[in-house]
C-alpha cells in the first residue's frame, strides 16, 4: 500500500513538467520500492525522455476524448498517466516486466490518475483482443534491441488489423528503431511517417516519432 507521498515543489527529487509530478530514481519512495525488491530488469528503471516528446505530440494531435490509449512498454507509466489525466477516457499500460508496475502505481497516486488498467505482457504475446477498443498505441524508447524491430513490426500489423487507428513509437535514434521504420515503410498495409521533435523540458532532448496509420 502506497503511503501519502510527498511531491513538493521544493523537493529536488521531483520534476514538475506538463502538469505531472515525476520522481527521480533518487526519490525516497522510489528507493523504498527498490528495497522491497521491485527491480525492473528491461530498462524500466526511470522515466525516459522520449515519453515527454510523445506527450507533446499527443497534445497537438489528440486522440478522441472517449477513446482508449495503450501505453506500450510503459515502464513507470508517465505517458499513460499524462494521457489519462488530459486526453482519453481509459489507458491500458502494457509491459513485459511486472516489476515496473509498482512505480507506475506510485506515480498514478501522486498524479491522481484514474482509469489505467495494467497488463503484464510481451509485445510478441499481445493478442488481437488486447487491442479491442484501442484507438492510439504509443510507446517511448521501446525499440532498443535488434530483435525488437521485427517483433514490433508484427505487433503493429496485428494492432492495425484489429482496428487501432494510430501507432506512435518514439526513439532518440537507435539503429533498431530505424530498422523498424524501414519495415513499416515497406509494408503496403501501413502508412508511415517520421517526425523529429525536440524539447528543453525537463531537460534538452530530441527524438524521432514514427507515426503509423492504416494504409
Ligand atoms: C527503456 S524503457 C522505456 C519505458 C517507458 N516507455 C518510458 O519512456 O519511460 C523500455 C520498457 O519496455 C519494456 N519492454 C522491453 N521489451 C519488451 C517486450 N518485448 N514486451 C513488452 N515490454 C517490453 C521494458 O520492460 C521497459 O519498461
Amino acid at each position: 500500500m502506497v503511503q501519502t507521498v510527498s511531491a513538493k515543489k521544493t523537493d529536488k527529487h521531483v520534476v514538475f513538467t506538463r502538469g505531472l509530478k515525476v520522481l527521480s530514481p533518487a526519490h525516497k519512495e522510489v528507493k523504498r520500492l527498490k528495497k522491497d525488491a521491485h527491480l525492473p530488469s528491461i530498462h524500466g528503471d526511470k522515466v525516459w525522455n522520449s515519453s515527454f516528446l510523445v506527450m507533446d505530440y499527443l497534445a497537438r494531435n489528440k486522440p478522441p476524448k472517449t477513446s482508449t490509449m495503450m501505453d506500450l512498454g510503459c515502464g513507470w507509466g508517465l505517458l499513460g498517466i499524462y494521457a489519462s489525466n488530459k486526453l482519453v477516457k481509459r489507458v491500458v499500460a502494457v509491459d513485459a516486466d511486472a516489476d515496473v508496475f509498482p512505480y507506475l502505481a506510485l506515480h498514478q497516486e501522486i498524479n491522481g490518475a484514474k482509469n489505467i488498467d495494467t497488463l503484464v505482457r510481451r509485445f510478441e504475446k499481445l493478442k488481437k483482443s488486447d487491442f479491442d477498443g484501442v484507438h492510439t498505441i504509443a510507446g517511448a524508447d521501446i525499440c532498443f534491441w535488434d530483435a525488437l524491430a521485427p517483433v514490433l513490426h508484427k505487433m503493429i500489423k496485428k494492432a492495425i488489423k484489429a482496428g487501432a487507428k494510430r501507432v506512435i513509437i518514439a526513439d532518440p535514434g537507435r539503429d533498431p528503431f530505424y530498422e523498424l521504420v524501414a519495415m513499416c515503410e515497406k509494408d503496403k498495409a501501413l502508412a508511415c511517417k517520421v517526425v523529429e521533435k525536440t524539447t528543453t523540458k525537463p531537460k534538452a532532448a530530441c527524438a524521432d516519432l514514427m507515426i503509423v496509420t492504416p494504409a
